[in-house]
């Protein structure tokens, strides 16, 4: 086994260079982050998806909308996962695929009236329309902006998309059962129902199972760079503002720390972090090394000037510091670090950049 404390690439100029990143840096870098940052999650599942409903989707011509329900087994528990699948209007050829998940259930992201609201247990965010962490009405179409939907499908593209909380509410003492399932925190859970979701929706045999994307904003964006770590039918991923165990460098980087992180979010990251507060120097790997871990497929790291706590500059840092993994692959404009004026967040103008770096890197995933 390499030390990843010392882990270089191999000199791209040498024919084993790729060889050597694939069958030995590369897992060694995954099972780090595993053991030393996300934590694990389990294996054996069962995935599950009933159609409750297939139905014309009022907002754009020709489309429609899925009710899916995704049971997904872990060992003797099981968690219900309600997805939101969106196909654009029939062309000749399958669609791509955004997935991600939402922050406050599928009816935050939908303007439909008919959406059912989620029941499930929700943040406490009064303006999202959350009353005693529940959803009410006021939650329909509160977050339209992040997940625009309309606009995705008039690309081309179908959309899926979920309550993050169906499988692991964002709560320490909420995510107690299905982080003791077998996950290490929450951003592992949330990594892992990217697959899940993809584990139910591709059998369906509606979208294009080679020109997948994954997208996440923010503590989603750290979901969805894990995500496309650990599964390679990822073949272009959309961190957006993720910041600190996202797409941001822990050393020499200013913005949120390891103990920041525990100290409001003692659920989202493994234990096996927490020595490391204070010491982020001492980590065996840095960020960049999560961006590599998706070469040769697409990254898309989205940063917003004005959002400190996140690092726009050490998202660009890593970057660049994750480019030899790509050029590996000959890939290295598969690879960008997107700046844009303003603060923390995602909008319609943001999805504009992805779809528009969807239309040219969304390759068949290899
Ligand atoms: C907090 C947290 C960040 C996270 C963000 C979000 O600001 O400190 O790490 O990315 O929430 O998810 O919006």
């Amino acid at each position: 086994m390499i030390s990843v404390t010392s882990y270089t690439l191999p000199d791209p100029s040498d024919g084993n260079a790729r060889a050597q990143w694939e069958t030995a840096g590369r897992p060694a870098l995954l099972n780090a982050f595993a053991g030393a940052m996300y934590g694990p999650a389990p294996h054996a599942t069962n995935v599950a998806c009933r159609l409750v409903e297939r139905r014309e989707w009022p907002i754009v011509r020709g489309a429609l909308r899925f009710e899916l329900s995704v049971r997904i087994d872990i060992q003797f528990r099981y968690f219900d996962v309600a997805v939101a699948l969106y196909l654009p209007p029939v062309t000749r050829v399958l669609p791509p695929l955004f997935v991600g998940p939402n922050f406050a259930g599928n009816a935050s992201v939908d303007p439909d009236p008919a959406i059912p609201l989620n029941s499930a247990w929700m943040r406490p965010e009064p303006a999202w329309g959350m009353i005693a962490n529940r959803a009410t009405d006021a939650a329909r179409g509160v977050h339209g902006g992040r997940w625009p939907i309309a606009d995705i499908l008039k690309r081309g593209y179908a959309a899926a998309t979920w309550y993050d909380g169906d499988l692991c509410p964002d709560d320490p003492a909420e995510s107690r059962p299905v982080r003791d399932a077998g996950f290490g925190g929450a951003i592992a859970a949330w990594a892992w129902s990217f697959s899940r979701v993809l584990d139910a929706v591709i059998p369906l045999g509606m979208v294009d199972s080679r020109r997948v994307a994954a997208v996440g904003h923010s503590r989603h964006g750290k979901a969805a760079l894990w995500a496309a770590a650990n599964d390679r039918r990822i073949g272009l991923v959309v961190s957006n503002n993720s910041g600190a165990g996202g797409a941001r460098l822990w050393r020499d980087a200013g913005g949120e720390t390891i103990a920041d992180l525990f100290e409001r979010f003692p659920h989202w990251f493994a234990n096996p972090l927490r020595p490391f507060a204070g010491r982020e120097h001492a980590l065996p790997f840095d960020q960049h090394h999560l961006l590599a871990l998706a070469a040769p497929r697409a990254v898309f790291v989205a940063s917003a000037d004005d959002d400190a706590w996140a690092g726009p500059v050490d998202e660009q840092r890593a970057v660049e510091a994750a480019r030899p993994f790509f050029t590996l692959y000959d890939r290295e404009d598969a690879l960008v670090w997107h700046r844009r004026p303003g603060g923390h967040g995602i909008g319609p103008e943001d999805w504009q950049n992805f779809l528009d770096f969807a239309d040219r890197a969304l390759v068949v995933s290899r």
